[in-house]
Formats: C-alpha cells, sequence, structure tokens
C-alpha cells in the first residue's frame, strides 16, 4: 500500500508533489509528507492525517526544484507523526520514500544500530536511509550505495530517494509499483499515473529490478548491476479530467455517474456480428483451455462469479476462488487450465501472489485488469483490460460493472474456442442486449429513487442483501459496498442461504434487499416473503414485471433487459443506496476507515 511520488525538473516541486499526493491518497491516508531540496539541506515536512493536513501544516510553502513525497496507509508500527514518510538517515542528508514491506528490516536494524545508527520511527522503510548513508560513506558515489543498499533489502519495494547536495533523484522498484513519467521540462515518479497525468501522459512501466536516476535534464535506468536497461515509452489515453472530481462531492458519485460512458469504451470495438474480438487474442487462442479459474478479491471476487456463472452455462468446468485461499482451495490445474486474474488494480498481493502459484504449478495466466502496465498485466501471459478510466474512491464501482461485462465477453470468447464448450442457448441475446446496456445504465442514473430510500431506511440495526443466480453476486456485492463506506452492518447472502442460519437476525429492524434479474429468482422470493413475515421491511431491487415488486415495501426498478444485466443495473441501484446512506452518516466516502484501494500486503 501507500503512494510515492518524486519530482525534478525546473521551478519549485512542492505544489506537483502536494497535488500528485492527492491524487494518490486512494492508496492510503492516515499520514502524509514531502521532503525537498533545494540546495540548503534536504528538508523533511511530515505528519498524521490526510494530505490537506499536511498542507495545513505547512505555514510557508518549502521550496527546491526536487522532492519526493508519500502519503502512507501503516503497516509497521501506528498512524503517527514519526512513522509517517520520508524517513532519513542519522544526519537528515538522505530521505527515502517506500511502498511495500522490507522483510529482512529487523535484523538490519540491530545490525545498523550496533553501528552506530540511530531510529525514530517503527518502520520497515527507516533502514534504507540508514544503508545508503552507510554505503555512501564507503565510496561517496550515491548511485552506488543505492545499488548496495536495495541488494541488501528482502522484500518489496518502490522507492525514491534524495540526497543533499545533489541535483538528483534516485529510485528502485521490486514488487511494488512505480511509473516514470516523461514531460519536456520535469521529470516524475509515482506509485500511478494519476499523480502526474495533469503533467504528461508519455509514460514508462518500470520493471523489477530497474534502478533509475533523473537529473534536470536526463534520466538513466540501468539494473542492480548498473548496466543500462531500455525500457519502452507509452502514451496514456486517460484525461487528466479523469483524475479530479469534476462537478461531483465524491470521487464514488462520479465513478457511479460515469459508468454509461465507462461501459461503452468496455464495450467498444469488440462485439460485431455476434463475434467477441480481444486485441492481440486472435480468434482459437484458447483452443487448448479445458478448465477455467478465476481467482480475485473483494469486489472483483463478486464480478468473477458473474464469469463463472456464464462459463458453467456454456459447460466449461469453472472455478471461482478468493485469491487469498488460493493455496488451500484450488483444484489441480495444467497447462489446459486457464487462472483468470481478476484484479482492478493489478497490484493486489493476495491476487498477484494466487497467479504466481498457478503459473508455478503450470498454469496459463490471463490478467484482467484495469491498470496498463500493472504488475498483473506484466507477469501474467496475456491481459485483457477493462478500460474502465482510472478509479479513485475507495469503493470500487464502476470496475465491476466493466469487470462484469468484461468477463461476459471473455466468457463468450471462451465458449468458441474451448473444445468442448457449448454456447448458452441465450448467448447470442445477452450478446445483442448488451448494446442498451450503457442506455440503461443512464435511466437507472435519471430516474433512481435510491436516495430517498436512504433515507427511509437508514437508523435500522443491519442490512440483509439477498440473491440467487447473478443477483447472488449482486447481493454480496451490495452488502460490501454498504458496510464499506456506511459502517453500518451488512451482509450479503444467497437467497436460499437465509434460512439456514441468518434468519435468527432477521427483524423488523433489518431490511431485506432483495435483488433479482427476471432470470430463474424464485428462491429470492420465496425467501424474502418467508422474512416479511417475521418482520423485516423487503426492497425488490430488479425489473418492474416481477411478483416480488407486489409485496415488497418499497421497489428500486430497473429497465427490462436480459437478466445478466438486469443484475448489474440492480448493483448500480444499490450503488446509490450505499452512497447517499453514507452521504447522510457523513462517513468519508472515498477514504472509508482502515481501507485503501490498492491492497499490496498479505
Ligand atoms: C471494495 C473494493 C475491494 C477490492 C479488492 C480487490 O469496494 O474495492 O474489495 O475489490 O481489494 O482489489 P483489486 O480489484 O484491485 O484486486
Amino acid at each position: 500500500m501507500c503512494g510515492i511520488i518524486a519530482r525534478i525538473g525546473r521551478g519549485d516541486a512542492t505544489e506537483t508533489l502536494l497535488s500528485g499526493l492527492e491524487n494518490l491518497e486512494y492508496r492510503g491516508y492516515d499520514s502524509a509528507g514531502i521532503a525537498v531540496q533545494n540546495g540548503s539541506g534536504v528538508k523533511v515536512h511530515k505528519t498524521t492525517g490526510e494530505v490537506d493536513d499536511l498542507k495545513s501544516t505547512l505555514d510557508a510553502r518549502p521550496s527546491g526544484n526536487i522532492g519526493i513525497g508519500h502519503t502512507r496507509w501503516s503497516t509497521h508500527g501506528p498512524p503517527t507523526d514519526e512513522n509517517a514518510h520520508p524517513h532519513t538517515d542519522t544526519a537528515g542528508d538522505v530521505a527515502v520514500v517506500h511502498n511495500g514491506v522490507i522483510d529482512n528490516y529487523d535484523a538490519l536494524r540491530a545490525e545498523l544500530r550496533e553501528r552506530g545508527h540511530e531510529f525514530e520511527s517503527d518502520t520497515d522503510t527507516e533502514v534504507i536511509p540508514h544503508l545508503i548513508d552507510e554505503y555512501r560513506q564507503e565510496s561517496e558515489d550515491t548511485e552506488l550505495a543505492v545499488r548496495k543498499a536495495i541488494d541488501t533489502l528482502e522484500g518489496s519495494y518502490a522507492i525514491a530517494a534524495i540526497v543533499d547536495g545533489e541535483e538528483r533523484v534516485y529510485a528502485a522498484r521490486k514488487g511494488s509499483p512505480l511509473v516514470l513519467g516523461l514531460d519536456e521540462e520535469e521529470w516524475f515518479l509515482a506509485s500511478d499515473v494519476p499523480a502526474f497525468l495533469d503533467h504528461t501522459d508519455e509514460v514508462i512501466y518500470l520493471e523489477d529490478g530497474d534502478l533509475v536516476v533523473l537529473e534536470p535534464d536526463a534520466y538513466r535506468i540501468t539494473n542492480v548491476a548498473g548496466e543500462p536497461v531500455e525500457r519502452s515509452v507509452d502514451t496514456v489515453d486517460w484525461d487528466p479530467e479523469d483524475a479530479g472530481k469534476g462537478e461531483y462531492d465524491h470521487y464514488m458519485q462520479k465513478e457511479i455517474h460515469c459508468q454509461p460512458t465507462a461501459l461503452s469504451n468496455t464495450i467498444e470495438g469488440r462485439v460485431e456480428d455476434g463475434t467477441v474480438a480481444f486485441d492481440d487474442l486472435e480468434s482459437g487462442s484458447f483452443a487448448d483451455v479445458d478448465c477455467v479459474q478465476f481467482v480475485a478479491c473483494g469486489t472483483s471476487f463478486h464480478a468473477s462469479m458473474y464469469g463463472a456463472q456464464l462459463l458453467r452455462a456454456a459447460a466449461v468446468p469453472t472455478e471461482v476462488i478468493r485469491a487469498s485461499e488460493y493455496e488451500a482451495a484450488a483444484g489441480p490445474v495444467d497447462e489446459a487450465t486457464l487462472v483468470v486474474a481478476v484484479t482492478q488494480s493489478g497490484e493486489t498481493a493476495d491476487t498477484l501472489d494466487a497467479v504466481r502459484t498457478a503459473a508455478g504449478r503450470g498454469a496459463r495466466t490471463l490478467a484482467m485488469t484495469n491498470v496498463v502496465g500493472s504488475t498483473a498485466a506484466r507477469e501474467a501471459d496475456d491481459a485483457i483490460y477493462i478500460r474502465a478510466g482510472p478509479e479513485v474512491g475507495v469503493a470500487a464501482t464502476k470496475t465491476y460493472s466493466s469487470q462484469a461485462v468484461t468477463l461476459a465477453l471473455l466468457t463468450h470468447r471462451l465458449a468458441e474456442d474451448v473444445p468442448d464448450a457449448t454456447p448458452a442457448d441465450d448467448a447470442e441475446a445477452m450478446l445483442e442486449a448488451l448494446e442498451d446496456l450503457p442506455r440503461h445504465v443512464e435511466t437507472v442514473l435519471e430516474t433512481s429513487q435510491a436516495r430517498a430510500l436512504a433515507w427511509e431506511v437508514m437508523d435500522n440495526q443491519s442490512y440483509f442483501f439477498i440473491g440467487n443466480g447473478f443477483g447472488h453476486s449482486v447481493a454480496l456485492e451490495g452488502a460490501l459496498k454498504f458496510k464499506e463506506i456506511t459502517y453500518e452492518h451488512a451482509e450479503g447472502f444467497a437467497s436460499g442461504e437465509l434460512k439456514h442460519g441468518p434468519l435468527a437476525l432477521v427483524t423488523e429492524e433489518s431490511p431485506i434487499f432483495a435483488v433479482y434479474t427476471g432470470g430463474d429468482d424464485e428462491k429470492t422470493k420465496t425467501n424474502a416473503i418467508e422474512a416479511q413475515s417475521r418482520g423485516a421491511p423487503i426492497v425488490a431491487v430488479g425489473p418492474d414485471d416481477h411478483p416480488l415488486v407486489d409485496v415488497a415495501d418499497a421497489h428500486l426498478c430497473v429497465p427490462e433487459t436480459h437478466p445478466v444485466w438486469a443484475g448489474l443495473l440492480a448493483n448500480v441501484q444499490l450503488q446509490l443506496v450505499s452512497y447517499y446512506a453514507a452521504k447522510l452518516l457523513d462517513r468519508p466516502i472515498d477514504k472509508p476507515r482502515n481501507l485503501a484501494k490498492s491492497v499490496t500486503v498479505e
């Protein structure tokens, strides 16, 4: 977790660092800091809290053309001023920001202490500036000292360092993301592109083992041995406006409302005359696949349930496995197993670990992600992008919709390629109906009664979400979103499971959101009615023409469409309910407590 940024060039670095950190806050927001270098020492400013808190501690903006910055999600040590980054060596000459985890920091710290180094924080990071300082004293060659220091580290890192008196930024990556941004008059390094998207869309995605030296008018990439490394320059097709909140109060609200556009981008150019095409994956490229495993976490897991249900309908043996449980839960794999890692960020440690395990066991791997150049995209054998545009709100919204649609398209392709697959009877109808999905989402956004409903249902004890089939995925996702941003107790169940235990919790103070899609929803209807007879208010979430609507206490309506897409429309209604409920409760919607968007620790 954590976001890092570095900047070197003409003019002052501070404003760029602060605005870059704001765009990285989705990665962590329990403390923040910057260090700038201006020829009269390295000046560090850091504090507990968010980037706004950091800004308010800066009476006068520190000036300097070279700087680094950090926004933290604590792993080692609580969120305190001392544990905030940047960290320095004892003399304060070397300042470092770090994203990742140094596994051998305890041993390194003990050795360094014996040699006279003093530590001020509980963090694993603090050993890095001390190591650089030690090696600099041996040779006075800072680049060599950085190489030796990172060679000593075990674990994962993206680091950026500045050194008193040097017109340089040093950086390195292993296992944590780091992107180089190239503008005409300045260079950037950051954990993610939105940090510098206002300045440039020309990027280099660095690889594990890369070490970068930035100078005001040049940059060099080498490996740890100091040998030059060639990396290609890519142009990012995100709009700088994608990185801001625009007219909305929250990123989450913006991201819910831009789903029609996100979905149009997801679909564009991929469906023609009833067939599905993905760049770089020609027809027949899955002809040697005989079974599929989806691995994912959280919201991406819920989207994967969509893919799994569709694939099973096409007679392709499929498992959907929580990535953190992969070691224990996955069935055997071989080269005919396609392991699909569904991950918005492409950086989730549990998912990456599952993919590496699967690849180690001989499986073919495919990353389905939103982030070009992410670790999942680079490590998997193939990558498919969901093209949702940057998602900054910690609660995933538009990426769930784009993942589910991309998964539906992938299953269509697999059903064509996999030798024993038999495309589902309604596969063509599903593709045809997809064309109208962005328009239907627009209709939901324009007509939703979710805001009024949120006001009505708040002030209850628990909130339950049920659904079967595609509705099951949506029920789980609805409950996750609700608890994540309202902090209220919410659970999602397969409709039929309600009576196997959870019914004991049902009272008149536990509204039940019953998600149905117009497919086989019988269990949702009967279980909702059973809960209603125990006093629970029922909110029906689905198309108008359904018997549940007549018995429900409230209805969130979605347009009539194919059941697969009706589920996604129901999910948009639930996103809106969660958003308005959290707003009513005055929660920090974009930055829920204890969470961060990309979970890069296991
Ligand atoms: C919930 C949420 C998380 C993520 C999960 C996986 O709103 O965003 O549950 O879905 O941490 O993240 P990715 O998709 O980046 O692997």
